[in-house]
């Protein structure tokens, strides 16, 4: 089988590969120098399209600040980088800059230590550096065994080709009866774009209210209401345990744990992801389910970064370390690593040991992340101090690479809602505003407060200056001692900081 090699190579061709492209080609890559390999057939995508715009019916309109949810999203309207307000990255864009794009290409096997990737087609990747950009897959019923699981039209969504098959369906059952099993972020979203188009649906989930790791009861109240208003029903606190299907095999009953039977002509599922990390268990260091790194995305390998999804991060606001499943971090971890990746300086030693090749670690100068590489004098050509000679003028220059200090910045959007949350939801939480799901125009949020301070605010319907003036809360944590002060204030207490 043909090998190919690369000075970088992406595996994973979903938000954080396009945006870490991008940062590539601000740093100046060369024809040649990076591949992307995805198992995806599309080039990089904003991915949130898929569980909203995309699933509208033709010819909807609803009115978002982001372009792609405004009618029925389709390739190539939303490829990275439009969801962050960036240009677009069509084909033709790695083309140009002479990036492969390698894409319908499952990697199968990885080899951290010999640095080889091999597709499930035996086609071998060789690269210096890799980035791990695999992301999450989704938890499937099947999974726990639930009984019948496996029946034609239960839905799962994380890829373009989940989204197409849905849209197909949705087609062809026309009023039909739909199920949601999950009430995070799939169900609420499901439900909505399933219910936008005119579909009967119910939404199952087994905890007292909707969006439990991060809603409150207060806010989660709201949602369930508007969803009723809505026509959505909702059964709480039970889960589904098995699928009766017709002789075709198309699911037509879900039963539930508490005895009822739900008819169903499509049933979605969104029970949670799990990070894409098998392919390196034992070859790197892992924690909390993903893979550890540093403020700099480098894993405990040299020469192999971990981002988006799957990456184990220092949190450095919390001092503690995180994985998180949202497009804004998958988006800026790219960023940082490849601005990372790219800046590097060489240290020349007279050792002639071949081994010393290998031989890297990475030190912080004044916060700039360093590889120091050992490299036998008799290989230390023009090259490397051409190298030298770069790193050391781009810190001349000022460029030096902070830490990843992360505000954690949370999303969604259905029906006419929008909702942004910024911070840690920790400690006490306030709810101030109006939040009565019959309202016209219903804008509220919370405040969470921690010691005396105020880590996290949730606000729906807020304009843009607003949700900035949340996130700067989040990010200032200024001290509220009286809660029903707080309350009181509202959103006009994140206005004046
Ligand atoms: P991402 O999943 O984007 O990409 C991983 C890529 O790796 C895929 O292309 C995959 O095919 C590929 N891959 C995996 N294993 C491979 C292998 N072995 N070989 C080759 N390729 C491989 N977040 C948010 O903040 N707001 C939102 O509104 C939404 N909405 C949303 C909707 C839907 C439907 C989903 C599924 C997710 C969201 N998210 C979100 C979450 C957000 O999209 C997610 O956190 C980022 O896409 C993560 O980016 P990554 O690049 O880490 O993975
Ligand atoms: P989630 O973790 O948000 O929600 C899973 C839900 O399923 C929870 O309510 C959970 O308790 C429930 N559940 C668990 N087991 C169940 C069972 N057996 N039966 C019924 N319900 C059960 O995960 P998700 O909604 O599947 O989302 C998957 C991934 O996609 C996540 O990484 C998420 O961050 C991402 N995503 C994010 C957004 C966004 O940020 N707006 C939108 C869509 C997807």
């Amino acid at each position: 089988m043909a090998e190919k090699s690369f000075k970088y190579v992406i595996i994973g061709g979903g938000v954080s590969a396009g945006y870490a492209a991008r940062e590539f080609g601000k740093q100046g890559v060369k024809p040649g120098e990076l591949a992307i390999i995805s198992k995806e057939a599309v080039a990089p995508y904003e991915r949130p399209a898929l569980s909203k715009a995309y699933l509208f019916p033709e010819g909807s309109f609803v009115h978002h600040e982001n372009l792609f949810d405004v009618g029925t999203a389709r390739l190539p309207g939303f490829h990275v980088c439009v969801g962050s307000g960036g240009e677009r990255l069509l084909p033709e864009w790695y083309k140009e800059k002479g990036i492969e794009l390698i894409l319908s290409t499952e990697i199968v096997k990885a080899d951290l230590a010999a640095k080889t990737l091999v597709s499930a087609a035996g086609e071998i990747f060789k690269y210096h550096i890799l980035i791990i950009a695999t992301g999450s897959a989704v938890i499937r019923l099947t999974d726990f065994g639930v009984q019948g699981a496996d029946a034609k039209n239960i839905f799962y969504l994380r890829e373009i080709d989940d989204a197409d098959k849905l849209v197909e369906v949705i087609k062809g059952k026309k009023n039909g009866k739909v199920v949601i099993v999950g009430g995070g972020y799939i169900g609420l979203e499901l439900s909505a774009a399933l219910r936008i188009n005119n579909l009967d649906v119910t939404m199952v989930y087994p905890e007292p209210w909707c969006m439990p790791r991060l809603f409150t009861a207060g806010i989660a109240a709201f949602y369930e209401g508007y969803y009723a208003n809505k026509g959505v029903k909702i059964i709480k606190g039970t889960v589904a345990v098995g699928f009766n299907a017709d002789s075709n095999g198309e699911v037509k009953e879900v039963k539930l744990k508490d005895g009822r039977v739900l008819e169903a002509d499509i049933v979605v599922v969104g029970v949670g992801g799990r990070p894409l990390v098998t392919l390196f268990k034992g070859q790197v260091e892992e924690e909390k389910g993903g893979i550890k790194t540093d403020a700099f995305f480098k894993t405990s390998v040299s020469d192999v970064y971990a981002v988006g999804d799957v990456a184990t991060f220092p949190m450095k606001l919390y001092n503690d370390i995180r994985r998180v499943e949202h497009v804004d971090h998958a988006r800026k971890s790219a960023e940082q690593a490849v601005k990372v990746g790219s800046f590097r300086v060489f240290v020349v030693s007279s050792s002639s040991n071949p081994s010393e090749l290998n031989l890297s670690r990475s030190i912080s100068v004044n916060g700039a992340f360093i590889s120091l590489f050992t490299i036998p004098l008799e290989i230390s050509t023009r090259r490397v101090f051409r190298e030298i000679f770069a790193a050391i003028k781009s810190n001349e220059e000022g460029k030096t690479i902070d830490v990843y200090d992360y505000l954690p910045f949370f999303y969604s959007r259905s029906f006419d809602l929008s909702w942004q949350f910024y911070g840690d939801n920790v400690g006490d939480a306030v709810l101030f505003g109006d939040n009565d799901p019959a309202s016209p125009n219903p804008k509220f949020g919370s405040y969470w407060i921690k010691d005396g301070k105020v880590v996290g605010a949730f606000l729906e319907g807020g304009s843009p200056d607003e949700n900035k003036a949340i996130a700067k809360v989040a990010r200032v944590q200024p001290p509220a001692v009286n809660l029903d002060l707080l309350t009181k204030e509202g959103l006009s207490f994140a206005c004046k900081i």
